[in-house]
């Protein structure tokens, strides 16, 4: 069986990936800052795809751990050893330390954060009989929050905000680029491009209703990549229109989803 190692499919549209080389050229850890399917993981995959490095994961928003980022003990034959977590990890091997949706994290966890990442890139473990941890001079740290207005997010303490001095901020791009980035995902073609960019007027319409909370979700860029799947596959434009984008506003009632079908039905008949 062969198997093929795709490249990270990425649109650099904004100049981020300039933006990410200047920054782990200084070891000057970065923030992106941006609603949810705006590309912030696609972003930093490709940057470490680029650079030739690893990615070193945490996601704060399932509830991380302090022995997920930290390290845990067990006994092992009798004796007690020390596996070592991501954090730790990352710092001895120079890789990327990726800290995805990081203001929803705990704060005992932003505490040991905030001490791994201060200028002397060390990290105590009183977990290990007091060992040091140095940091590889490679390491290298990028984190993701999405902006306050979302639900369940935290703002993040000052002093660990100040750890990362370089900020990039995403949001959805315009419409042309919406389109270029769709075309990396699904096949656009002379048939199906009037429907598609419909279906991203018709998204940007619902993110500038929910912005202004009219509506309480606005679509990414995963339901517009989706419904340019569903269409390349001979479904229905206003079914493929009504599953990605209406049916989701069933949950909050009728009149919501009302309001969507209305804006469906004027777009796709
Ligand atoms: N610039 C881009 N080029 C190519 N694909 C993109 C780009 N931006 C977003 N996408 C696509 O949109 C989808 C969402 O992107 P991604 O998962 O990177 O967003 P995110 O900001 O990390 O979202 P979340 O906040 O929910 O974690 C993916 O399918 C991704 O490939
Ligand atoms: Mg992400």
């Amino acid at each position: 069986m062969s198997s093929v190692i795709e490249s990270i499919k990425y649109l650099d549209w904004n100049g981020s990936i300039d933006i990410l080389n200047r920054a782990n050229k200084l070891k000057l850890f970065t923030l992106i800052i941006g609603p949810k399917g705006t590309g912030k993981t696609s972003l930093v995959r490709k940057f470490a795809e680029d650079v030739k490095k690893n990615i070193f994961s945490v996601n704060f928003s399932l509830r991380t751990r302090e022995s997920h980022l930290i390290g845990t003990k067990t006994i092992e034959n009798g004796d007690i050893k020390f596996i070592e977590g991501i954090l730790i990890k990352s710092m001895r091997e120079g890789g990327i330390l990726y800290l995805d949706e990081l203001n929803a994290a705990e704060p005992d966890m932003l505490l040991r954060l905030d001490e791994a990442l201060d200028e002397r890139r060390q990290l105590i473990l009183k977990e290990a009989e007091g060992q040091t941890i140095y940091a590889h001079n490679e390491w290298f740290v990028i984190a993701t929050i999405n902006p306050l207005s979302h639900v369940g997010t935290k703002e993040l303490p000052p002093q660990l905000l100040s750890r990362f001095p370089i900020r990039i901020s995403m949001d959805y791009p315009p419409e042309d680029i919406e389109l270029e980035i769709i075309k990396h995902h699904a096949d656009v073609n002379n048939e199906n491009i009037v429907l598609v960019q419909r279906a991203i007027k018709l998204a940007k319409g619902l993110r500038e209703a929910a912005a202004v909370e009219e509506l309480y979700y606005g679509p990414s860029l995963r339901e517009t990549i989706a419904f340019s799947k569903l269409i390349n596959i001979g479904t229905d434009p206003k079914l493929s229109a009504e599953i990605v984008f209406a049916n989701v506003y069933n949950q909050w009632g009728e009149v919501e989803f009302r309001k969507v079908m209305d804006m469906i039905t004027s777009i796709f008949g």
